[in-house]
C-alpha cells in the first residue's frame, strides 16, 4: 500500500524549458529547431549550448561533431562536422537576440548576441523587477533538512556550515517559486535523554525550578550527567529505565524531556536569530510514532530481514545492511530517517528532499535513499522526481590544519564566533573614521552585516565538499574574494548613483540603456547570465557557483567603471541605468546568500 500511494504522487516533474531570463535556454530552443531541420532523421538530439570561453562569440553550439558520428555513412548531405556546423548555423531561426554567427574548427557554431537586445532585456528587468529572472523549476514543494543540531550536545561549526548552506539552498528554491519546508531535524530523541532526565531529577528535586539560568550551560550539564552515568552503575540503571519510561509516555518524564529540549532550543535560536535564518523544528521525536507503521509496511514488502538479532534492510552494492531495529528492539538514526523520508514524501508531498550534513553521513543517506528506491517510494532513476539529495560538506579547519576549535575548550561556541567577527568588523569601521560619521546604530548594523556576511561568504564561496580554513583575517579582508570587498563594491555603486543627483526611478522610464563600450557590453552580458547561473547553482545544489558569479560581476563592474566615465559624461543616463542594474543583481545575490547588503561605506 505504501508503494502504491507513493507512486501516485511521483510526477515526473522536470526543470521547465521556457524561461524568459535564461539566455542559454533561449538559445537552446533556437538550436533545437535548427537541429530538427538539419537532421530530421535524428530525433533524440539535445542541443549542447554553452557560454564561449574563447573570443569568437558569447555562446556556442557544440552538436556538430557528435551528430556527425551518428549520421556518418548514412547520408551524403554533409562532408564532415564543419559542414554539419554550417547547416546548423544556416537553419537557425532568425531571432532578435542574435547579431551574428560563425562556424569554427570542427563545426562549433559561435553566436554573438545583439547588444541592442541585451540592453533592452536589462532595461526590462529594471522595470519589471529581478524576480522575472528567477529560475523556473517545475516542482511544487521541497524539504530542506538543515542545521539539525542535537539537544544538550554542542552545536558545532559543522552545524553552522549546515545552517549557512541549507539556508542558501532554501532561498534559491524559494526564489524559484518552490514551496520550501525548512526543516530542523534536531536530535531530540535517543538514549542520552534517560541519563539527562535522571540527572535533572537529582539536581532539581523540585524540578519546577528548572530553567536555563538554573541549569546553566547545557553542554556542561550533559558532561556532568555522562560522568555520573559512567561512574555509578545504580545511576546507569535508573537512566536506562528512564528511557523506557520516557518512550512509554510517562508524564513526568515527558515534561522533563520537554524542559531540556526547551533550554537547548533557546540556545540554538540565538544563533539563528543572529544569522537571520528561519527554520521549522520537526525533530527526531516527531517521527517516532510513525516508525512501527512504516517498518511494518516495509516488512510486508519483504524488505526487512533478520540479521544477528537485529532487523535490517540489505542494500545492493553495500556490504553492511541498514539496521532499522536494533537487537535490543530499539529504533535508531536510520529508523527515524527512513520514516522521516516516508513522511515527507507521503504526508508532506514533497517532490525534492534535500539533506545538508557533513560528508561523513553520505553513506547513511545513500543507504536510506536506496532502501526507499527498493520500497518503490522513490523512482529508480535518481534524476527523476520525487528525488532525495544529500548535500555533503567538508570540515572547517583551524590555522593548524586540524578541526577548528578554540583554545578554551574543545568546542567552538557559535555565538562567540559571530560576536568576534562583528567586533572585528566594527573595529575596522572605527579605524576608517566611521564612528564620527555615523550614528551608533548605523555602525552596529553595518558591523553586523559585514561580520556575519563575511562568515557566511567564506563558507559558501568554496565548493562545499572541500575543507576550508577558518580565518578572521582572510574573511574580513577588504580585498580579494570576500564579502567585505563585495559589500563595499555594492556600496560604492550606490554612492555613484546618489552623487549623480538623478532619480533612477525616473531614468528607468525615460532613459535608454545602450551597451556601446566593450566593457559595458561585457558587464551587460554578465548581468543577463544571472538567471542561468542561479538555476545551475540551485539545480546542482552548489552555492559556490553563485559566489563566483557575484565576484566576477564586481570585477566586470570595476573594469567598466575604470574605463567609462559615468557622472557628467554624455552617456550618463545609460550608464547610471547600468550601475543600477548591477546593484540590483548584486543585492539579489546577497539576498540568496543570506547576506545583508550595505548601502554606504
Ligand atoms: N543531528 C544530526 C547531526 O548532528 C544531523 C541530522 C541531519 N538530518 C537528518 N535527517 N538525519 O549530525
Amino acid at each position: 500500500a505504501l508503494a502504491r500511494k507513493t507512486q501516485s504522487i511521483s510526477t515526473t516533474a522536470n526543470m521547465s524549458e521556457e524561461n524568459s531570463g535564461n539566455l542559454k535556454k533561449q538559445l537552446s530552443k533556437l538550436f533545437e529547431a535548427s537541429l530538427r531541420e538539419t537532421v530530421p532523421s535524428v530525433l533524440d538530439v539535445e542541443p549542447l549550448v554553452a557560454a564561449c570561453t574563447a573570443k569568437f562569440g558569447d555562446y556556442q553550439c557544440n552538436n556538430a561533431m557528435s551528430l556527425w558520428s551518428k549520421i556518418k555513412g548514412k547520408t551524403t548531405d554533409f562532408k564532415g562536422p564543419p559542414a554539419v556546423g554550417q547547416a546548423i548555423m544556416r537553419n537557425l531561426p532568425s531571432s532578435e537576440m542574435i547579431e551574428s554567427c560563425s562556424v569554427a574548427g570542427p563545426g562549433f557554431v559561435n553566436v554573438v548576441l545583439s547588444k541592442t537586445w541585451l540592453a533592452e532585456k536589462i532595461q526590462k528587468m529594471l522595470i519589471d523587477g529581478i524576480d522575472t529572472w528567477a529560475p523556473k523549476i517545475s516542482i511544487n514543494r521541497a524539504v530542506v533538512d538543515f542545521s539539525s543540531p542535537n539537544i544538550a550536545k554542542e552545536m558545532h561549526v559543522g552545524h553552522l556550515r549546515s545552517t549557512i548552506i541549507g539556508d542558501t539552498l532554501a532561498r534559491m528554491l524559494e526564489f524559484s517559486k518552490v514551496d520550501v519546508l525548512r526543516r530542523n531535524h534536531v536530535g531530540d530523541w535517543g538514549t542520552q535523554f534517560g541519563m539527562l532526565i535522571e540527572f535533572l531529577f537529582e539536581k532539581f528535586p523540585n524540578f519546577k525550578d528548572v530553567n536555563e539560568t538554573a541549569v546553566g550551560d547545557l553542554q556542561a550539564f550533559y558532561k556532568a550527567s555522562k560522568q555520573r552515568f559512567d561512574a555509578d552503575p545504580a545511576f546507569k540503571e535508573k537512566a536506562q529505565k528512564a528511557v523506557v519510561r520516557l518512550q512509554g509516555g510517562e508524564p513526568k518524564y515527558r515534561q522533563a524531556w520537554a524542559q531540556i529540549c526547551d533550554i537547548s532550543r533557546k540556545e540554538f535560536d540565538k544563533v539563528y536569530q543572529r544569522l537571520g535564518v528561519h527554520l521549522e523544528e520537526k525533530g527526531e521525536s516527531f517521527y517516532n510514532p510513525f516508525i512501527p507503521g512504516v517498518l511494518e509496511g516495509l516488512s510486508n514488502q519483504g524488505l526487512v530481514e533478520e540479521s544477528e538479532g537485529a532487523r535490517v534492510i540489505f542494500i545492493e552494492g553495500i556490504n553492511i545492511p541498514l539496521i532499522v531495529v536494533k537487537s535490543d528492539g530499539g529504533y535508531n538514526y536510520a529508523s527515524t530517517d527512513l520514516t522521516a523520508l516516508w513522511y515527507r514524501l507521503n504526508e508532506e508531498k514533497a517532490d525534492w528532499i534535500i539533506y545538508v550534513t557533513d560528508v561523513g553521513q553520505q553513506q547513511h543517506f545513500d543507504m536510506v535513499f536506496k532502501a526507499a528506491k527498493r520500497a518503490g517510494w522513490l523512482p529508480a532513476n535518481g534524476s527523476m522526481f520525487p528525488k532525495a539529495s544529500h548535500v555533503g560538506f567538508g570540515l572547517v579547519l583551524g590555522d593548524d590544519g586540524k578541526r577548528f576549535r578554540t583554545r578554551a575548550s574543545d568546542v567552538v561556541r557559535l555565538v562567540d564566533l559571530l560576536d568576534e567577527a562583528k567586533t572585528r568588523s566594527k573595529a575596522a569601521l572605527v579605524e576608517r573614521g566611521k564612528a564620527e560619521e555615523w550614528t551608533e546604530e548605523e555602525l552596529e548594523q553595518t558591523a553586523e552585516a559585514i561580520g556575519y556576511g563575511a562568515i557566511k561568504y567564506a563558507d559558501l564561496k568554496n565548493n562545499r565538499l572541500t575543507n576550508y580554513t577558518f580565518s578572521y583575517d582572510q574573511m574580513l579582508n577588504d580585498k580579494g574574494n570576500t564579502a567585505v570587498y563585495l559589500l563595499y563594491a555594492h556600496a560604492r555603486i550606490c554612492s555613484i548613483i546618489r552623487k549623480s543627483g538623478k532619480d533612477v526611478e525616473e531614468l528607468k522610464k525615460t532613459g535608454v540603456l545602450v551597451l556601446g563600450h566593450p566593457d559595458e557590453r561585457a558587464l551587460g552580458l554578465h548581468l543577463l547570465q544571472f538567471a542561468e547561473t542561479v538555476e545551475e547553482a540551485c539545480t546542482n545544489l552548489l552555492p559556490n557557483v553563485l559566489c563566483e558569479y557575484l565576484y566576477n560581476l564586481s570585477e566586470y563592474f570595476t573594469k567598466f567603471y575604470s574605463n567609462c566615465q559615468v557622472v557628467g559624461s554624455a552617456e550618463e543616463t545609460s550608464r547610471l541605468l547600468l550601475c543600477e542594474a548591477t546593484a540590483v543583481v548584486m543585492r539579489k545575490c546577497f539576498f540568496l546568500l543570506g547576506i545583508v547588503p550595505v548601502y554606504k561605506i
